[in-house]
């Protein structure tokens, strides 16, 4: 088995490669399918690890490729240690680490320690062993409320819409934060977390790098499990309320000790929590010392295009890290949010502002998560009701239109779809007729293009000294606009998102997101000066 120890001698050498690193969130259902049946697989991704290398990345966080009945699209596991038919083999996950590696390319995958799938073996047997017994102890089943029960045990609600609890024929209640199909593990029971433990082992023992950990402030419940405040729930695929019992326990961080202390053992490795938490300290606490390597911080993606807004999001993310010694994580998009061309108004504004926003973001310490096909500048894809497919359109009675939109199969090549995604006529997710100028191919050889900008701001970011250092220095600068500099290796970065051009700060123009006026900044625009 490959471990990083394995790797070539230039990426091996640093143990926390992770503290600077970029990395490419695969939504392994969208990136590129090898075998014809319109649903991207891992020997899909192995193809493009060629396209993956000239971006300029240093490691993958692919999406759930476990076994699954998909009700989640693969955030619902039967089998954590084995890979879907419908993704490839396990000789195939193997294949596909191998050949990163000598791409010099880390590979991390996603845990799902919250949850499990109701086609899971333990589940099943929970169904049939019925109230009181062992196995419904590994999850958490309830008598309901009422006189004869059939009201559910509390009040909590799912985060795809509808109750949390569902009733089997026996009469009992389980829980679930999200579908139905996904019941949440009781993280009390010594049985859930030796099996994490193993599943940890088993792919760190085939070579991955790390792990990307779902729903990392779930997994623990408070006592008694109080009803939540149905008012304070916020919208979107979480909440992030510090009141809301569902998430957050303060036992969620023996759980994270524990899951340090396996990856401790395999040096070079790391796990980054996906941390819906909006309180600077309770963040902070999820990547103490012994606890996870990252945390997601999500407060760039929930920033509109505001220099005022964007400037807070950046403070508080360092905010939330500067007792730690962990780096701050950068996210302009992923699986569950609209694509940021799109949140930024869309159309050739959208466009500009997702420009300008990713040189901020490419400008700052830490660590880079960009999403798959950002760098091609997709926009989020309007789906006809027929083609929908996540839970949330079923579990909100058709009001909320759910995560679809911006998981829509990669453009690769070619003028009409499936644009070298699939070779089948039919993928997963329609693609627009439109995207024929967002394909890789189109964009490659195009100076001006996202993907060009991409490429170069990230080459930059490895190799121009002015990145170097950790601390910002922010510069005053006109309404609406803002500007900052890397205090270790001067690189500066000034943002325009004002109506009107405003005058540069001093220095020479290392790369900008479009094009200048004269010696001004324009609108929607952002330079980085050395
Ligand atoms: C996380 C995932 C999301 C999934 C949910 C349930 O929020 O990012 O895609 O639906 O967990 O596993």
């Amino acid at each position: 088995m490959r471990r990083s120890s394995d790797l070539s001698p230039e990426i091996a050498e640093e143990a926390a490669w992770w503290r600077d690193a970029v990395f490419y969130q695969v939504y392994v259902r969208s990136f590129a399918d090898s075998n014809g049946d319109g649903v991207g697989d891992l020997d899909g991704i192995r193809s493009r690890l060629g396209y993956l290398e000239l971006l300029g990345v240093d490691a993958l966080w692919l999406t759930p490729f476990y076994r699954s009945p998909m009700a989640d699209h693969g955030y619902d596991v039967a089998d954590p240690r084995d890979v879907d038919p419908l993704f490839g083999d396990l000789a195939a996950f193997d294949r596909l680490v191998a050949d990163a590696h000598e791409h010099n390319i880390r590979v991390t995958v996603d845990l799902v320690p919250n949850h499990s799938s109701d086609l899971h073996e333990w589940f099943q047997e929970a169904l049939h062993a019925g109230p009181g017994s062992m196995e419904r102890a590994r999850y958490i089943f309830r008598d309901g409320r009422g006189f004869d029960g059939s009201q559910p045990p509390n009040n909590w609600v799912s985060v795809f819409g509808g109750p949390a609890w569902t009733r089997v024929p026996d009469g009992q209640w389980y829980l679930h934060l999200f579908a139905p199909e996904q019941p949440d593990l009781n993280w009390e029971h010594p049985e859930v977390r030796a099996d994490l433990e193993q599943t940890l082992r088993f792919w760190l023992d085939r070579g991955v790098d790390g792990f990307r950990i779902d729903v990392a402030h779930g997994m623990a419940k408070p006592e008694g499990l109080p009803d939540m405040h149905i008012q304070a729930q916020a919208p979107g695929v979480l909440s992030d309320d510090a009141h809301d019992p569902r998430f957050d326990n303060d036992g969620v961080h023996e759980i994270h000790r524990m899951i340090r202390k396996v990856m401790d053992g395999y040096p070079g490795t790391m796990a980054v929590g996906e941390i819906w938490v909006k309180d600077d300290e309770r963040f902070a606490a999820y990547v103490r010392p012994d606890e996870l390597h990252l945390g997601f911080n999500f407060r760039l993606v929930e920033a509109d295009f505001d220099a005022d807004a964007v400037r807070s999001a950046i403070e508080h993310s360092l905010a939330a890290v500067a007792l730690t010694g962990t780096p701050a994580t950068w996210t302009l998009s992923n699986h569950d949010v609209v694509r940021h061309v799109t949140r930024y108004g869309g159309g050739t504004a959208g466009e500009q502002r997702a420009r300008a926003m990713t040189l901020v973001e490419l400008a700052l310490p830490g660590v880079i998560y960009l999403y798959n096909g950002e760098e091609l500048g997709l926009p989020n894809v309007e789906l006809p009701d027929w083609a929908l497919q996540d839970p949330t359109w079923e579990r909100s009675g058709h009001t909320e239109r759910g995560r679809d939109g911006c998981r829509v199969p990669i453009p690769w090549e070619g003028t009409t779809p499936p644009f070298g995604f699939s070779t089948a006529v039919n993928t997963w997710l329609p693609q627009p007729n439109e995207w024929d100028h967002l394909t890789a191919e189109a964009q490659l050889e195009d100076p001006g293009s996202m993907l060009s900008l991409y490429r170069e701001a990230l080459e930059h970011r490895k190799s121009h000294a002015s990145f170097a250092g950790t601390e910002l220095e922010w510069y005053g600068a006109p309404a609406g606009c803002f500007a900052f500099r890397r205090k270790g290796g001067g690189l500066i970065c000034a943002l325009n998102t004002s109506g009107a051009s405003v005058p540069l700060p001093p220095g020479q123009v290392l790369l900008s997101s479009g094009p200048m006026d004269g010696d001004q900044l324009p609108p929607d625009t952002a330079v980085w000066l050395v």
